[in-house]
């Protein structure tokens, strides 16, 4: 079996290739650049091929001779809906057998667009004949890996929204490893699966998380957004106005979600929880490094 897979040389999607090398998939990895070969071959790619997201034509040749292939979305693109659609039909013009798409929890908050966005692709999928799987995962605990070494030199965990909204969490590796029995099996035929790890927490109580893995203590706080924007060096565009309005929805109504039991029945364990990722990052060589230095 062979999948096309988008997004390796992102943050997330890089984490589903070595699920599906265990079982056995090969990769043809989607690159819209030549020079991203090199990184889509060290991320485990038996093949890559060139194609972008914004031009439906390239996409049919990625799509030939594949059996399925592994969509997700790059975040708040203005045509994020295009998008989706022109993979799947570069999918049914290749007769591609199953299409996973990693989409977002709750698609029906139209007040978000990047929840919004996903809401179409799911309907087109459903309407489209071919054997899906819609993964539906909550907020991604990878999120973190960017802040860490700034949390543990500050001692401060602070988001602009209130420290006690509260969210619901998954690792995205939990959700690769959704996508990959997607593909090796026939267990998620037609079906669309919310993925969290179990439970809701706020900033405080991830703040107290930090201060026992870290031994030392971590204080939650709350910044303005363009303090946050500044620090994170994120360019004014769509993707610094989609994750104000984000924010301000959180601040608002938090994340909600939570519920394990899809994400446990799919894995057939327990889901990894924050406090073990937070546990992990504690003890990477990253944070060692910065301990020592
Ligand atoms: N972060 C969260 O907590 C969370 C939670 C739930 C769902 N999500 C969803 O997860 C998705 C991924 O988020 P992300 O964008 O932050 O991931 P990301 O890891 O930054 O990856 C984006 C990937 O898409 C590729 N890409 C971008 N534009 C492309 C194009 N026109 N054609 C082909 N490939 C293109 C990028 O390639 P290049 O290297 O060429 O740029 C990169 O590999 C989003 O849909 C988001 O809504 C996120």
């Amino acid at each position: 079996m062979k999948v096309l897979t988008v997004g390796i040389t992102g943050q997330f999607a890089a984490l589903v290739v070595p699920e599906l090398k265990k079982r056995g998939i090969a990769v043809r990895a989607l690159i819209r650049d030549q020079r991203h070969a090199g990184i889509a071959f060290a991320r485990g790619a038996d093949e890559t091929v060139l194609g972008n997201l914004e031009n439906p034509g390239s996409l049919r040749n990625a799509a030939e001779g594949v059996d399925g292939i592994f969509h997700i979305n790059p975040a708040f693109s203005p045509n994020e809906f295009d998008m989706g659609i022109a993979m799947l039909e570069a999918a049914r013009a290749a007769s591609v057998e199953r299409f996973v798409f990693s989409g977002v929890i709750h698609p029906s908050i139209l007040g978000l667009s990047n929840h919004a966005a996903k809401l179409p692709v799911e309907e087109v999928l459903y309407q489209s004949g071919m054997n899906f799987t819609v993964l539906q995962p909550a907020m991604f605990m990878q999120n973190f890996d960017r802040s860490w070494s700034d949390i543990v030199r500050r001692g401060r965990f602070a988001l602009p929204y209130s420290v006690h909204a509260r969210a619901c969490y998954v690792d995205y590796r939990d959700v690769a490893e959704a996508a990959a029995i997607a593909f090796a099996t026939n267990r998620l035929d037609y079906g669309t699966f919310e993925l969290c790890a179990p439970g809701m927490l706020n900033r405080i109580e991830v703040a107290a998380l930090m201060s026992e893995a870290l031994d030392f203590p971590v204080k939650a706080g709350e910044i303005s957004f363009d303090e946050w924007a500044h620090a994170a060096q994120l360019p004014s565009g769509p993707m610094r106005d989609g994750l104000r309005h984000l924010y301000e929805d959180y601040d608002r109504h938090g994340f909600p979600g939570g519920n394990a039991l899809v994400l446990r029945a799919i894995l057939e364990r327990e889901p990894r929880t924050l406090r073990q990722y937070i546990q992990e990052l504690a003890h990477s060589e990253e944070y060692q490094l910065l301990r020592a230095s």
